[in-house]
């Protein structure tokens, strides 16, 4: 397969993930004889400094000749982060314009916790038993985060507003996506929500609902999001299988499932348009780590195997990514973050762990 792929390494521990991620797809590339051009460009805080804008308008035209995009975490200190205008931040000025150009509706955030890596969770051994394996899937490029946003005065009185916005068609395709994804894994597919508060949220669910007509051999369940929050903790098995959501419910627990599994530095995640989409590690940019070799790179290898799966649609490719991540950890490997900041003869620097997984995709 040739593709052309545009790489946004980002800010802070980015760079040095993006590293050990690109010498993964090349170690992939070179077994399977796939031919990939790469192309750098600036994106974040980082580009804001040297190019004046974070999503500079060359940045623009590499991902819009680009197949594929391939992002790492952007942000950088809070003090720094205060001397650039609200708009021109990563967040409004990179990342949420990223996902408006490419439509990418669909986020995948996998929450993959084998017996092998169960002792990173915070949990107990009992409550994750034989293993959690949840997709969640999230609206992203809807809802509040999209909205329109006042800050204003009224007779004298300062007020601010988010305004939370679904049409239909948005909630469909997302519902399309959640039950495929049910019906492909036969899986329980759990629609998560806050209906017995907002209209968004009992709209969402009348058109997941008709949706499900199409999808009958799929387990259903609909559950509220605060009560989700607290099932995750105290029995996540249940979830085994899809769950869904909308942007702003999706951003939060897929956080509280970073903690889960110990560490967000495991939670690799892939944004999926109707014609490209981008993946990337869904965690910060820790610019407190930075340049020390120790950031777990996990999450960006991680996403390498989404952009195989969900973006070129090479599954087994994926998979043989996936399984070497596992692998690793069954080896006895660990990260400085999951050994809890100390280093010792099994735990990998962030070039360690990226040339072991190479090397296991090589086939060694
Ligand atoms: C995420 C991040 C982003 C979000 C921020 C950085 C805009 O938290 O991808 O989860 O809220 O979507
Ligand atoms: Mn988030």
């Amino acid at each position: 397969m040739k593709k052309l792929i545009a790489v946004l390494e980002g800010d802070g521990i980015g760079p040095e993930i993006m590293r050990e991620g690109i010498k993964v797809l090349k170690a992939v590339e070179k077994r399977y004889k796939h031919d990939f051009t790469l192309e750098y460009a600036p994106f974040g805080a980082s580009a804001y400094f040297s190019e004046g804008s974070p999503f500079p308008d060359k940045t623009k035209k590499i991902c819009d000749e680009a197949d594929a995009i391939i992002k790492g975490p952007v942000g950088i200190s809070v003090e720094k982060m205060n001397t650039i205008p609200q708009k021109m931040r990563p967040e409004a000025g990179a990342i949420l314009p990223l996902r408006k150009r490419y439509d990418t509706f669909a986020n995948y955030r996998p929450v993959r916790l084998p017996e092998a890596l169960a002792h990173f969770s915070p949990l107990k051994k009992e409550i994750i038993g034989s293993g959690i394996d949840i997709l969640m899937i999230r609206e992203l490029v809807g809802g509040i985060y999209f909205g329109k946003k006042t800050e204003g005065e009224d007779n004298n009185m300062k007020f601010a507003s988010d305004d939370c916005v679904y049409t239909e068609e948005q909630v469909r395709r997302i519902a399309v996506v959640a039950f495929e994804e049910a019906r492909k894994r036969k899986t329980l597919m759990t629609n998560i929500h806050k209906s017995n508060v907002l209209a968004t949220s009992r709209f969402w669910n009348a058109v997941v609902e008709e949706v499900k007509q199409d999808y009958r051999d799929i387990e259903y369940k609909s559950v509220l999001v605060d009560n989700a929050a607290y099932q995750l903790m105290i029995n996540p098995r249940q979830f085994n299988g899809v769950m869904l959501f909308e942007n702003m419910q999706g951003d939060i627990l897929t956080d509280q499932a970073g903690g889960i599994l110990g560490s967000m530095g495991l939670m690799p995640s892939a944004c999926i348009g109707p014609e490209k989409g981008y993946v990337e590690a869904a965690h910060g940019s820790a610019p407190d780590i930075a340049g020390k070799n120790i950031a777990n790179p996990y999450s960006m290898i991680g996403s390498i195997a989404f952009l195989f799966e969900k973006i070129f649609a090479l599954e087994e490719e994926g998979a043989l990514i996936w399984n070497s991540l596992f692998r690793l950890f069954e080896e006895g490997y660990t990260t400085y973050e999951l050994a809890g900041g100390k280093s010792g003869d099994k735990v990998l620097s962030t070039t360690g762990f990226g040339d072991r997984i190479a090397g296991y995709v090589s086939g060694s």
